[in-house]
């Protein structure tokens, strides 16, 4: 059966439902708590009882095989679908950034960052968030003159003006050259850090993950089927021991190597 996503449940904290089911707060230990959480698509079964808690500004990345059900988990804390059951907690702020940036093209770009905020348009609310990630200077002008990284910048940007505590990534980096995309993952690290939201990115690279995540999670049929706590001091060296080895693993666990 399917059932809403709760609201407003960081702060205050909302007592459990009647007879302890339904919804149950977040406390501040928890900015995500997910239990049991079922989604089928027709006779698919893609998440399978699947249970998650991530903690207030805790840094997570999600892995698995593609098809596993990771944007579908993902669409489902972003409030995009509620067609599931079991129980989700979320914080109320929340803002997601997809591969694609998805930006309005009649709109100028620091309208697109500020595009749903409630009120009129604040170009100083866009300015103070492109000028963090180093945009500023594009403001003006139409998304279709951006390459491919400046508009995911823009994309974070809109997604930072949101103030979340729980920011969703959807493979933020995936369509990007391997310049740029290293570029990207230190504007994220650093912006995270800045922030100190929670976020759930995922993603395919498993170096990724592991330069940037406190803790590794890897799907599979439909749950969370390992996890990794990731210790290493930042900035992380890809070419350190400690790295190399976490990196390993997580190729076991995806089945790539044995
Ligand atoms: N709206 C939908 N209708 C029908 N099936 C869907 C729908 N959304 C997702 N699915 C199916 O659910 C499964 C999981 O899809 P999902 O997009 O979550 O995978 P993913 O792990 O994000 O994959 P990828 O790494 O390739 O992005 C797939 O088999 C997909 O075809
Ligand atoms: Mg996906």
């Amino acid at each position: 059966m399917a059932t809403s996503l709760q609201r407003d449940l960081i702060d205050p904290v909302v007592p459990p439902g009647p007879g302890g089911t339904g919804a149950v707060a977040a406390g501040r230990s928890t900015a995500v708590r997910v239990r049991n959480l079922r989604r089928t698509f027709g006779a698919q079964r893609v998440l399978a009882g699947l249970d998650l808690d991530i903690a207030p500004g805790e840094f997570v990345v999600l892995l698995g095989a593609s098809g596993c059900g990771k944007s579908t988990l993902l669409r489902i804390l972003a409030d995009l679908d509620h067609d599931f059951a079991g129980e989700v907690v979320v914080p109320a702020r929340r803002a997601v950034a997809f591969q694609a940036p998805r930006l309005l093209p009649w709109k100028s770009v620091w309208r697109n960052v500020v595009l749903g905020l409630p009120g009129a348009p604040d170009r100083a609310v866009a300015m103070a968030a492109l000028e963090e990630v180093n945009l500023a200077h594009r403001a003006d002008q139409w998304p279709k003159v951006l390459s491919g990284g400046e508009a995911q910048r823009a994309s974070l940007a809109r997604a930072l003006v949101r103030q979340p505590d729980l920011l969703l990534l959807d493979e933020p980096f995936a369509a990007l050259d391997a310049l740029t995309r290293i570029k990207a993952q230190d504007l994220v690290a650093e912006l995270w850090q800045r922030h100190g939201c929670a976020v759930l990115l995922v993603t395919h690279d498993v170096e990724e993950a592991v330069l940037l995540a406190d803790r590794i999670l890897v799907m599979h049929n439909g749950q969370i089927a390992h996890a990794m706590r990731v210790d290493l001091v930042r900035p992380r060296q890809r070419s350190s021991v400690s790295f190399v080895a976490l990196r390993r693993q997580l190729l076991e666990w995806l089945g790539v190597v044995h």
